[in-house]
């Protein structure tokens, strides 16, 4: 009996499966009910009793090996295995995927970092939520001063142990932000969102983007400045572009300026967009107030510095003549289809 199964164990192991006629034919000869392996099994009740045990386990054994043999063989031949037919139907539609692009004002952004950054600025951020105290106190806002009217802000708490907070209305809490936070030299562009509480229109929104500048370190002069406004102006407007300084006010620049660039339209001509003069205001910039160098404990009798603030939207409008402001918060996806990657 022994001897009959061991050698029926061997046989099953070299059993070739090759196809399905050959599975077939290994579950006639071994598995079915009425295969070898059931015939031994029903030799079993003529063992001797003491042998039963272990004759009947050999036995078990033997029908695991040709159970796991059918199933090996049923998974090797089955039609989703390699090699063999496909389960999936190619004729099937595909799935749709839709790519992302970079928003107009990304990529006008992107182009002003681009510049700065081939200029030694490195970028630094801050936050959307600004404490009233780097909004407008460290930047030399005296509190009742009527500069704070210019910007009609939206206040978030009032009262707060820190402070008031608000949605800033600038970038130039940042440069704060930065000089706190490092010693100079100093050379950094901040990008980023603000918000101001104005009458919603076609050429305003209550939230827009700014490109602030900051750049400190001994002898900074205006001259400095203008280099660097009219070097940027150039990359960015064109090489014939004409800029033109406007003297200004600001609390944390003096003296301060606002700066013109030859409306790029017309190239100076005059026409709707620059209301006939023939020039775009662009920014405004200055050299950073001694009082707020000190703010922010920085030794105004050792370093000078410029900082100058634009705004992007409105280039952005011009690049791409769109005529609407609020087309570039609303996230209507006809309209930003029309910007691919
Ligand atoms: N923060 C000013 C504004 O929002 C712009 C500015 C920045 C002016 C830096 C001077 C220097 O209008």
């Amino acid at each position: 009996m022994e001897e009959a199964i061991r050698s029926l164990l061997q046989e099953i192991s070299d059993f070739g499966i090759r196809s399905d006629k050959d599975l077939e034919a290994f579950r006639l000869k071994y598995t079915v009910r009425k295969g070898l392996i059931a015939a031994l099994f029903g030799q079993l009740k003529s063992v001797a009793p003491e042998e039963r045990p272990r004759i009947g386990q050999l036995l078990n054994t033997l029908k695991q090996s040709a159970d796991q043999k059918v199933a090996d063989a049923d998974e090797a031949l089955s039609p989703t295995s390699a090699g063999k037919a496909p389960a999936l139907d190619l004729t099937l539609p595909g799935r749709r995927y839709f790519t992302g692009s970079e928003h107009p004002v990304q990529k006008v952004l992107g182009e002003m970092k681009q510049i700065f950054s081939a200029m030694g600025f490195s970028i630094a951020t801050g936050p959307e939520l600004e404490l009233d105290r780097y909004n407008f106190d460290m930047l030399n806002f005296p509190p009742d001063h009527p500069a704070r009217d210019m910007q009609d802000t939206f206040f978030v708490t009032r009262g707060n142990p820190s402070g008031d907070v608000l949605l800033r209305t600038h970038t130039s809490p940042v440069q704060v932000r930065v000089m706190l936070d490092n010693p100079p030299p100093i050379r950094v562009i901040c990008p980023g969102k603000v918000y101001r509480n104005e009458a919603i229109s076609s050429r305003s929104y209550c939230v827009f983007h700014q490109l602030e500048g900051l750049y400190i370190d001994r002898n900074v002069s205006f001259a400095d400045l203008k280099a660097t406004i009219y070097s940027f102006a150039r990359q960015m407007f064109g090489k014939e572009v004409k800029l033109r300084f406007r003297p200004s006010f600001f609390p944390f620049t003096e003296p301060s300026a606002e700066v013109d660039v030859t409306c790029y339209l017309c190239g100076g001509k005059g026409c709707r967009v620059c209301k006939k003069s023939g020039w775009l205001e662009i920014m405004g910039c200055g050299m950073v107030h001694p009082n707020v160098m000190r703010n922010c404990g920085i030794d105004p009798e050792t370093w000078s510095g410029y900082a100058f603030g634009m705004g992007v939207d409105r280039t952005v409008l011009l690049r791409y003549k769109i005529d609407d402001i609020r087309l570039l918060f609303e996230n209507d996806l006809r309209m930003l289809r029309q910007f691919p990657a």
